[in-house]
């Protein structure tokens, strides 16, 4: 496994967001996350990243155990989040925000290789390599944070959320350029969604959150014909 999550709990002071959950990514999956409002996905990946207090539970990533290590060596490990409303820089160009995604490259001059492989990867953001970001539409400034996010060539990608507030048209380009990622650069990729039909068609496997507790693991397929789940999360 690339990452193994065992009963993981994450808590704010008296508020408990994620209560004892397991999960498990193999090398080149793409697995989503669901779940409502504060059912716990943001903290899961924060819990995952150390960036919010974890109360127990163990996390081991290329089969190393992690869960004692500060976020900037776990992020060294190999794990990159695009966080929620992730934002670009809008003055600087699109090459400029790519090459802020260095850290982690070391200065061996891979940087700019990763860039212009970016740019091939993003059919939206070449020929506009020297565009001010904020010329973008919103789609494809999240495209760029998605690509800023992979400029270290991380083993694992997570994501939060990429398509909030983006119309279905555009969220569809979105998730089309992860199916894309995963398919083709056989990039891992752990997918928190709201949209759960959108994600789960890109999806080989899935977790269902409820507040703070994992209430179903198992193939995406499964969860696309479970009657209970698909009437809580897929509207139907
Ligand atoms: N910094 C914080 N301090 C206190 N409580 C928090 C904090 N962050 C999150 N929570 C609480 O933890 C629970 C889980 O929140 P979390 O953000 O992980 O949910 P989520 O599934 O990402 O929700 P959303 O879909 O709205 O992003 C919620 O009850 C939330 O209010
Ligand atoms: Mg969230």
């Amino acid at each position: 496994m690339l990452l193994e999550v065992e009963d993981l709990t994450v808590a704010y002071g008296d508020i408990r967001a994620l209560s004892g959950v397991s999960l498990a990514l193999a090398p080149g999956e793409l697995v989503s996350v669901l779940g409502a409002n504060g059912a716990g996905k943001t903290s899961l990946l924060m819990g995952i990243l150390g960036l919010v207090p974890v109360r127990g539970g163990r996390i081991r990533f290329r089969g190393a155990d992690i869960g004692r290590l500060p976020p900037w060596r776990r992020a060294r490990a190999g794990m990159r989040l695009v966080p929620e409303r992730a934002r670009v820089f809008p003055r600087l160009t699109v090459a400029e925000n790519l090459k802020a995604g260095r850290w982690g490259l070391g200065r061996n001059g891979r940087a700019e290789e990763r860039v212009r492989h970016l740019l091939d990867l993003f059919p939206v953001l070449r020929g506009r390599a020297s565009q001010p970001a904020a010329t973008l539409s919103g789609g494809e400034q999240q495209q760029l944070a998605i690509a800023r996010a992979l400029v270290s060539d991380p083993a694992l990608l997570l994501v939060d959320e990429v398509s909030m507030g983006l119309m279905p048209k555009l969220a569809d380009e979105v998730f089309e350029v992860l199916a894309r990622l995963n398919r083709q650069e056989g990039l891992s990729i752990l997918l928190v969604e709201q949209n759960a039909a959108a994600s789960l068609a890109i999806s080989q496997r899935a977790y269902v959150l409820e507040t703070g507790a994992c209430v179903f693991a198992g193939s995406a397929s499964r969860l696309r014909e479970d009657p209970r789940l698909k009437a809580a999360y897929l509207g139907a």
